[in-house]
C-alpha cells in the first residue's frame, strides 16, 4: 500500500511502484478524468500536476508521486489560478470532443501558476507537448489569455 497526497487529501492505492501513476488513478482510485494517449509521454493527455509542475502520469512511475502534491483534472479549479483556467475555457468554449482537453487544462494551470503574463511563444513552449486532434489550439491560447487577464 503506498499513500499519496491527491487534491489536497490523503489517498492510499495498493499498487507496485513501478506502475505508471496514470494507471493508479484511473484504473486504482478510478479518477478517470486523466486521460490516456499514447502511453509514452507524447502526446499530453495524461497531464497531472506534481508539486505545481505539469508531467505526464503514463511515464511516471508512482513511486515518484509519494511525498509529493498530486492535483488531477478532478481538482483543477480549487484553486484561484485553476478556477480562471476553467472559466476561461468555458467562456471560449474550447472544447471540441475533449479527450486531450484535462492534460490541455493541467497544462495552462501550470503555466499560469509560475507565468501570470505568459506572451504566444510562452504558450507556445509550455503546451507544446499537448496535442489535440480537433486543432482547437487557436481557442487554448486564447482561453490562456482570457484567464491570465482574470488573474492580472
Ligand atoms: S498518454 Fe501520457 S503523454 Fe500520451
Ligand atoms: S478537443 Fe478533441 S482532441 Fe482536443
Amino acid at each position: 500500500m503506498i499513500t499519496l497526497n491527491i487534491n489536497g487529501k490523503a489517498t492510499r492505492a495498493d499498487a507496485e511502484p513501478d506502475t505508471p501513476l496514470l494507471w493508479v488513478l484511473r484504473d486504482t482510485l478510478q479518477m478517470t478524468g486523466t486521460k490516456f494517449g499514447c502511453g509514452m509521454g507524447l502526446c499530453g493527455a495524461c497531464t497531472v500536476q506534481l508539486n505545481g509542475e505539469a508531467i505526464r502520469s503514463c511515464s511516471t512511475p508512482v513511486s515518484a508521486a509519494v511525498g509529493k502534491k498530486i492535483v488531477t483534472i478532478e481538482g483543477a479549479a480549487t484553486d484561484k489560478v485553476g478556477k480562471a483556467v476553467q472559466d476561461a475555457w468555458q467562456k471560449l468554449d474550447v472544447v471540441q470532443c475533449g479527450y486531450c482537453q484535462s492534460g490541455q487544462i493541467m497544462s495552462a494551470k501550470a503555466l499560469l501558476a509560475r507565468n501570470r503574463k505568459p506572451s504566444d511563444q510562452d504558450i507556445d513552449e509550455a503546451m507544446g507537448g499537448n496535442i489535440c486532434r480537433c486543432a482547437t489550439y487557436v481557442r487554448i491560447r486564447a482561453a490562456i489569455h482570457e484567464a491570465a487577464k482574470t488573474l492580472a
